[in-house]
C-alpha cells in the first residue's frame, strides 16, 4: 500500500484479484469516490472477490480477463488513464488449496494448472506429449531445475506404464528421480521447480507479464504508480529489466555521436523498493518467503 500510495478519489487497477485482499485495502484507501477495476483470469477468483468487495458497490468493477489484455479492458471500463496498477503474480492460496486445480503436490485431482480452465492446454497434456528433450528444456527454462535431465527421463519411463495425470503422481515421480536437497536448508518439495515450470508454460505467464508491463506504463497518468509482487527470479528479472529500461533516457548504441532514438525516461523507482518480506512476516506467512516487491512512478515524459 505504501508503494502504490493510492489517493482518495483515484482510479486503480488490480490485475490479479485473487481473494480480493489487496483490492479491499485499495478501495478503502481511495474512498469515498475512487474506483477500482479488478481482473483475474480465474472465474472462481472473480466470484470470491465479488462477494468480498460487495460492500464497495459499483466502485469495484470486476472482469474475468487475462492481464495481458489490460489495455483494452481498462479502456472499455473507463480506466485509461489510471493512477495505480497492482500485479501480485502467480497463484493464490485458494487455487493451491483446491485439489481439483492440480497446483498442489498433494492434490489427487487432475494435473491441470490453468488459471482459466476453459482455455489452453492442461499440464497433464504437456507431461504426456513433450519428448524427453522438450521436457528438459522446459524444466531448465521455466524452472531453472538442476536435475532436469534425470526428471525428464523418469517422466518418459513412468508414463509408459501409466499416464501421469495427477499432481500427486507427478510429485512422486519427481521426488524419486531428483536427489535430496542439501541438508540444513529450509525444506522445499523436490518437485517445486518442475511444478513452477509447468505452470508458467501452461499459462504463458512470462509472455503475459511482458505484455502487461508495457501496457501498464501507457495506461498510467504522470505521478501514477505500478507495483509488482513477484515470487521467483524469472518474473523478478523481467520486472527489474523493464523498469531499468523505462528509467533510462537515450538507448542509442554508445558509438552513435547523437541521439536518434528519442527515448525519454518514463519511470522512476519508488523509494523503499525493491522490498522483501521481513523474517517476522515470513514466520507468519511462509508463502511470502520468495516475494519481492518492485514499484515505479510514471514520469511526465
Ligand atoms: C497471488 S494471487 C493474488 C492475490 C490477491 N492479491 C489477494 O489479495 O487476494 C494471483 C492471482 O492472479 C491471477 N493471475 C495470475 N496470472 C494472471 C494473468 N495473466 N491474468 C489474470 N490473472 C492472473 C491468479 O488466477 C490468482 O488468482
Amino acid at each position: 500500500m505504501q508503494a502504490l500510495a493510492p489517493r482518495p478519489g483515484s482510479l486503480q487497477i488490480d490485475g490479479t484479484l485473487g481473494g480480493g485482499g489487496h483490492a479491499a485495502r485499495i478501495l478503502e484507501a481511495i474512498s469515498p469516490d475512487g474506483r477500482l477495476l479488478g481482473l483475474d483470469a480465474d472465474a472462481h477468483a472473480i466470484e470470491r472477490s465479488a462477494r468480498r468487495l460487495a460492500p464497495f458497490g459499483d466502485r469495484a468493477q470486476l472482469r474475468q480477463a487475462n492481464f495481458s489484455s489490460i489495455a483494452s479492458v481498462a479502456a472499455d471500463a473507463g480506466f485509461d488513464p489510471s493512477d495505480g496498477i497492482l500485479l501480485d503474480l502467480g497463484l493464490s492460496s485458494y487455487q493451491l488449496a483446491d485439489a481439483a486445480r492440480g497446483f498442489s503436490f498433494r492434490a489427487g485431482g487432475p494435473l491441470d494448472m490453468r488459471f482459466d480452465p476453459t482455455r489452453g492446454t492442461p499440464a497433464a497434456d504437456l507431461v504426456a506429449r513433450l519428448d524427453e528433450a522438450e521436457l528438459v528444456a522446459l524444466f531448465r527454462r521455466f524452472g531453472e531445475e538442476p536435475f532436469a535431465g534425470r526428471i525428464a527421463r523418469a517422466i518418459v519411463a513412468e508414463r509408459r506404464t501409466a499416464p501421469i495425470d495427477t499432481a500427486q503422481r507427478l510429485a512422486d515421480v519427481v521426488e524419486r528421480a531428483a536427489p535430496g536437497r542439501p541438508s540444513g536448508r529450509r525444506r522445499v518439495h523436490p518437485a517445486t521447480r518442475v511444478f513452477q515450470a509447468l505452470r508458467i508454460a501452461v499459462n504463458s505467464e512470462l509472455d503475459a507479464l511482458e505484455v502487461a508491463l508495457a501496457a501498464a506504463v501507457d495506461l498510467l497518468r504522470p505521478g501514477g504508480r505500478i507495483a509488482v509482487l513477484t515470487y521467483h527470479s524469472l518474473e523478478d528479472r523481467i520486472v527489474k529489466r523493464f523498469i531499468a529500461a523505462e528509467r533510462r533516457g537515450c538507448v542509442c548504441p554508445p558509438e552513435l555521436p547523437v541521439c536518434v532514438c528519442g527515448h525519454r525516461p518514463r519511470l522512476r523507482v519508488v523509494a523503499g523498493t525493491p522490498a522483501t518480506p521481513s523474517a517476522r512476516e515470513i514466520g507468519a506467512n511462509p508463502r511470502a518467503r520468495s516475494a519481492r516487491l518492485r514499484a515505479a512512478e510514471r514520469l511526465a515524459a
